[in-house]
């Protein structure tokens, strides 16, 4: 059997688990790959630093780039301009790519599709880990019109929401307890503020659609103002809440969307707890088809990573993102303003009369219809929570109506809005 060479460019908590399974699965993955895979080198950035593993380090990117013995790069070291330039020259000096970077593939992916040419990049571990979604919607679905995709795409907030909701436990301890676990980004607030789960989303959407959309063209919001009120209604109506990366089709327009959502409970997606990723992917000829497992994590990620250069040494070279945009079939990304969806709506009142009225008269002014409300008083204060759902509406129509009864007097706090996902 021939022998690969590779180098990691990032050697934390993946690249470790990388080196570590290449170690104790050698014999495995020899058979599948047909090949010996050897970690030439590594880069770090700080020597010093106790790593406990056997190969190389290096702090100079060139070391790996240069070398021409080494014919796979991986890059772990996230970020986006430095990783880009990295990916830039591992193709230009012919070498083939794996990365785990979604923000880097959120920007750029198009830019190293073109680049590349027939050298292939791997990015399964980019998007949930250890869940095979790209080589899925890639290849297994490739027969498909994907009509929806809903997913769990970050595993840090779906942590937190869980043991807020199952728990009791606040915001910050959560946090905490999934940034020791290494479940989070080196900038968590990634995690929170939807950003990484919209990165993953943006690049499950080019598989399926063949979009190329960056981040500031979609919907991205974070669960950062969920609180005891919201969930204690979802639970009450049947809902759970989950922060969701909701791609869908109508005829030729996709809408891409990441936020907070309460999906019905027994949904087999509201059941994916903790740290676990899941999505539900729905086929025009398949019907719904679910993954499941662990989105974050050393071995999990580093698990996806192999795969990739399993299928590399394989020899099965395929354009990067798998679509090809023809005057036969050509998607477009749905304008924000004309996604439709059901909202729950917090708001915070001064409790008098004609409070109600107002709120009644600027829904209905923006063509708005409830479905549920309840109110709760807050005696002490003579204030009151109104938390209501909406029917169908437009995110044109809520957002109108939220900047009107922003500007109320009654109204004590920000609106606080949860789009419904009922379908
Ligand atoms: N921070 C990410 C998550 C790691 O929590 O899902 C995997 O991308």
């Amino acid at each position: 059997m021939r022998n690969i060479n590779i180098g990691i460019i990032g050697v934390g908590t993946v690249g470790r688990s990388v080196i570590k399974i290449l170690e104790e699965n050698k014999e495995i993955i020899s058979a599948r790959a047909g090949a010996h895979l050897v970690v030439k080198k590594g880069v770090v950035k700080n020597l010093s630093k106790i790593r406990n593993i056997s190969i190389p380090l290096s702090t100079n990117i060139q070391d790996i780039l240069d070398d021409e013995e080494i014919d796979i790069v991986i890059e772990l070291i996230g970020g986006v301009k430095e990783a880009y330039e990295i990916a830039k020259s591992a193709l230009k000096n012919k070498k083939a790519l794996v990365t785990a970077n979604k923000a880097m593939l959120a920007y750029h992916r198009y830019d190293l599709q073109k680049i590349a040419h027939d050298i292939p990049i791997g990015f399964e571990a980019s998007v949930c880990g250890g869940i095979p979604i790209i080589k899925a919607l890639k290849d297994g679905l490739s027969a498909n019109h994907i009509l929806a995709l809903r997913g769990i795409l970050n595993g840090t907030s779906n942590y937190i929401l869980t043991q807020m909701i199952q728990n009791n436990q606040d915001f910050q301890t959560s946090l905490k307890q999934a940034q020791e676990l290494g479940y989070a980004e080196a900038d968590p607030s990634l995690d929170i503020n939807g950003g990484d789960a919209g990165h993953k989303l943006l690049i499950l959407a080019s598989l399926a659609y063949g979009i190329d959309a960056k981040p500031k063209d979609i919907i991205i919001e974070g669960i950062q103002s969920i609180n005891a009120d919201d969930i204690e209604f979802a639970d009450e109506f049947g809902y759970a809440i989950k922060l969701l990366g909701i791609a869908k089709k109508q005829k030729d327009e996709i809408e891409l969307r990441v936020h907070p959502a309460m999906i019905d409970k027994n949904k087999m997606i509201s059941k994916v707890e903790g740290v676990m990723n899941g999505i539900s992917v729905i086929g025009d000829r398949v019907g719904e088809t679910l993954y499941y497992g662990a989105g974050a994590g050393g071995d999990p990620t580093a698990s996806a990573v192999i795969s990739d250069i399993i299928e590399i040494i394989r020899g099965k070279s395929s354009l990067m993102l798998g679509f090809e945009q023809t005057s036969q079939i050509s998607f477009k990304l749905k304008p924000k303003e004309k996604i439709q969806s059901r909202y729950y709506i917090r708001l915070s009142v001064d409790d008098k009369s004609g409070v109600l009225a107002q709120i009644a008269s600027i829904l209905t002014q923006n063509n708005i219809s409830i479905s549920t409300f309840l109110q709760k008083e807050v005696k002490q204060k003579n204030t009151a929570k109104m938390l209501l759902a909406t029917h169908m509406t437009t995110e044109l129509a809520i957002k109108n109506a939220i900047d009107e009864l922003k500007n109320l007097e009654s109204i004590l706090q920000d609106p606080y809005i949860i789009r419904i996902e009922d379908e």
